[in-house]
């Protein structure tokens, strides 16, 4: 298994401890310890998360004709791609039409990215892994010069919506060519998104970074909230904050970090759009042009396949 780092587990370890000392924790955490690995995996199987899943399968079947233009080969970046499972699909139909896929899962989490890299080996397509931070327009840069274009860049799992959507899909956008394509995902306002973010599965996966260093539910509770990014029109976010109940001392990469009772801990957020701000997004902040729009039949969820305009 061939996996590049640009960002090496010592400096996540060091991030996480300076994060815990700000009180402030990036998305990239929820999703690297053994714990969040599991709590992701359990979320991302579960019955909530399959109209996503089935809309990334649609995307599979239109593969080909996204790439029609690139020859035979057809490089897969996957920006944030966590275990790859949304990739696969679209990538074995790309094999079954005869086309040769190389693929370049991005993520800043070894584990998931093992496991993308281990069912791509399964899959008989050839894969290197890249180990990176996708919130540094640099290693995105970097990441993307693994492959000559024409390239086919993914952004699935609402990974858009874990980062300021409006500076990031700017840089995503800066690694797109004339001939390159992308397919990014958004998840959709409803009212009724906090109550869903809020339920179990997902509760354990915000939970479990702190649940690796040994916080627990008797130390202090997460609490969600909704709110409006007024810079836009139909621009949501659900954020969590943890509240500590009482004091508590924990240890991070041999640093000790105290946490007085009452004081809080702003955690990851999720973007939530509606599609007319989905589309500005995509071609105001990112300067691309939206070829093909899909809505999941559930209405939760909206694709897009994008080119440089
Ligand atoms: C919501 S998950 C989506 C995963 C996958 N694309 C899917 O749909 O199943 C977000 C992914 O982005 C990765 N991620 C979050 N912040 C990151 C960062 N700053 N650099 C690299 N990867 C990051 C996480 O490790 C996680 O795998």
């Amino acid at each position: 298994m061939n996996i590049e780092v640009l960002l090496t587990e010592a400096e996540i370890a060091h991030e996480f401890a300076e994060a815990l000392e700000a009180r402030d924790l990036p998305e990239k955490f929820f999703y690297w310890f053994p714990l969040s690995v599991r709590a992701w995996r359990e979320l991302s199987q579960s019955e909530e998360h399959q109209p996503l899943n089935r809309a990334w399968n649609v995307i599979g079947e239109k593969a080909q004709s996204i790439t029609r233009h690139f020859g035979k080969a057809v490089p897969v970046i996957s920006f944030g791609a966590g275990d790859g499972s949304k990739d696969r699909a679209l990538m074995q139909a790309l094999r079954s039409a005869g086309r040769q896929v190389k693929y370049f899962p991005v993520d800043a989490s070894q584990a998931l990215l093992e496991i993308a890299c281990a069912d791509a080996e399964d899959d008989e397509i050839e894969v290197l892994g890249i180990k990176a931070d996708i919130s540094s327009p640099m290693h995105l840069m970097l990441a993307s010069d693994a492959a000559e274009s024409p390239k086919l860049f993914l952004m699935a799992g609402n990974t858009l919506g874990g980062f300021d959507p409006l500076e990031q899909v700017r840089h995503v956008a800066d690694c797109l060519h004339a001939e390159d394509r992308l397919v990014i995902d958004g998840e959709l306002y409803r009212p009724e998104a906090l109550p869903a973010a809020a339920q179990t599965d997902a509760k354990k996966l915000a939970f479990a970074p702190l649940a690796s260093i040994g916080v627990t539910e008797e130390d202090g509770q997460i609490r969600f909230e909704q709110k409006r990014d007024e810079r836009h029109e139909g621009l949501y976010m659900i954020t969590k904050r943890f509240h500590a109940d009482r004091d508590l001392r924990v240890t991070v990469a041999a640093r000790e970090i105290q946490m007085a009772r009452g004081e809080r801990i702003f955690m990851n957020f999720h973007y939530l759009y509606t599609p007319e701000a989905f589309r500005w997004l995509l071609e105001k902040k990112g300067g691309l042009e939206v070829l093909e729009q899909t809505l999941s039949p559930d209405g939760r969820f909206i694709t897009a396949v994008c080119a440089k305009k």
